[in-house]
């Protein structure tokens, strides 16, 4: 964990943000994968990592915004926990080292609740995700578990997003060590994607780094030879010579923070022509929102100019035709573009989404699209110093999606259907890096996991 002073300063940070009341931050607990015993590997709850660092699973803390104090609940271990567990620090010890005086057992925290609600004291609390949580919180709160999302404090949702969407230097240092890790991932599904070698071998092979780094992977391994599908997680083809492996893949630090790159490499190390064709155009679309990245900038703006890129780009081949700007104005680059450029990225890779993806990436000045493509963009707000964030252009060809927009000629004067279905088995190309929005500008995290075709040729033919 970071040093305590990290966290005692941002709790004092988010005293002086909520009026009043007291906060409620549970942390995770042990998720079961086929019975109670046998547990997916622990992760704790991101904000609960943030206000309170404790990484194991059985606690809440407590934020108490009236009288400045600070509380963590958790239980003491007992000699059977020791005898599975070995020996454990206790409560008092941790709770000592996230800069926190007052603990008390786990079994409290009703009666604790309870006493401030009869009060009259607001109880606030974060959107719960996992199911346990949800029914923790009925109970505590006499709120019905399926609704109890809608209960969250707009006060608290605000300040979190606020305070974390400036990502520390001790933060940014993590992220960089996610993304030491990430690169070597990379790098490697790219030296192992060789003709006659199976997705699931390199998909284990770079997940397998990820927890020999510490830490685990950010989200499930993204990798395929069908790139056209976003969130590919079937790993069950044998790699052909000349088709493309999309690799969408990320580490998290020690301390839980992401990585979340993109690479897309040719089976057998060269691009064809018509691969390399829209590979540049997919990687001018990348640096191009790189480019133009900076503080006080939209990234509204940025994904729409790394659209037109795509757009200009598809023009040029043939498969967009018309103005590119009103073909850009009416979403006709959705078709090959059906995502958002890009997301925050801190403890979570898609960073704070729990909180609400519209107060994360949105505010009063910048409102969600609700055009096909631009809709799907999770983060258009002004850009500040401090944030960190991904591009993660791309360029696909869906042949579900191609049929439906040709029978209801979506965007027909726009689009060449005709030379639009040459590439219906062409599979999909992304390209992401993870980059910090500096005081000028913006920076790429860490050393840039290799981009240039030639670069990605030679890695992939060695
Ligand atoms: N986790 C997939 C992505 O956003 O890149
Ligand atoms: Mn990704
Ligand atoms: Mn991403």
């Amino acid at each position: 964990m970071f040093e305590k002073k990290i966290y005692i300063k941002r709790r004092n940070k988010l005293k002086e943000m909520v009026k009043g009341g007291v906060a409620l931050f549970l942390g995770n607990d042990e998720s079961p994968m086929n019975y109670s015993g046998n547990t997916f590997r622990f992760r704790q709850d991101s904000s609960f990592l943030y206000f309170f660092g404790l990484d194991f699973p059985g606690l809440a803390g407590v934020i108490d915004f009236d009288s400045g104090e600070d509380r963590i609940f958790g239980n003491d271990v007992d000699i059977d926990d020791i005898i599975w567990m070995g020996p454990q620090v206790s409560i008092q010890e941790n709770a000592a080292k996230v800069g926190v005086t007052k603990t008390t057992p786990l079994s409290k925290l009703n009666a604790y609740i309870t006493d401030k609600i009869k009060q009259g004291v607001k109880v606030h609390f974060l959107p719960p995700y996992r199911a346990d949580n949800k029914l923790w919180l009925e109970e505590l709160l006499e709120l019905p578990a399926l609704r109890i999302a809608g209960h969250a404090s707009l006060e608290l949702i605000k300040a979190v997003i606020d305070l974390r969407s400036i990502k520390e230097t001790v933060e940014v240092e993590e992220i960089r060590r996610a993304c030491i890790t990430g690169y070597n991932m990379h790098v490697t599904a790219m030296k192992m994607a060789k003709p006659g070698t199976w997705e699931q071998e390199i998909a284990g092979a770079i997940e397998g780094l990820a927890v020999a780094g510490g830490g685990m992977i950010s989200f499930p391994v993204i990798l395929s030879q069908n790139g056209e599908t976003l969130h590919n997680h079937d790993h069950s083809q044998l790699l052909e010579k000349g088709r493309l492996m999309l690799v969408d893949a990320g580490a998290e630090s020690l301390l839980h923070y992401a990585s979340d790159f993109t690479r897309t490499v040719p089976v057998g190390g060269k691009f064809s022509q018509k691969q390399r064709e829209i590979y540049e155009i997919v990687l001018a679309a990348n640096n191009k929102a790189t480019e133009l990245i900076k503080p006080g900038s939209t990234y509204l703006s940025v994904h729409l100019a790394a659209s037109e890129v795509i757009a200009a780009g598809l023009k040029e081949l043939g498969l967009i035709k018309g103005d590119v700007k009103e073909g850009l104005q009416n979403g006709a680059h959705a078709l090959f573009f059906p995502h958002g450029l890009g997301h925050m990225m801190g403890l979570d890779v898609h960073d704070m989404e729990d909180l609400g993806q519209v107060h994360v990436g949105y505010d009063e000045e910048t409102r969600p699209s609700d055009q096909f493509g631009t809709a799907a963009l999770r983060l258009g707000r002004r850009l500040q110093e401090g944030f960190v964030l991904t591009n993660e252009p791309g360029i696909y060809f869906i042949p579900a999606l191609i049929d439906q927009w040709q029978k209801d000629k979506t965007n027909a004067d726009f689009i060449n259907f005709d030379v639009v279905n040459k590439y219906r088995d062409f599979g999909g190309i992304r390209l992401e890096d993870d980059i910090l929005v500096t005081k000028t500008g913006s920076e790429i995290i860490g050393k840039r996991v290799p981009v240039i075709p030639e670069e990605v040729e030679k890695i992939a033919s060695a």
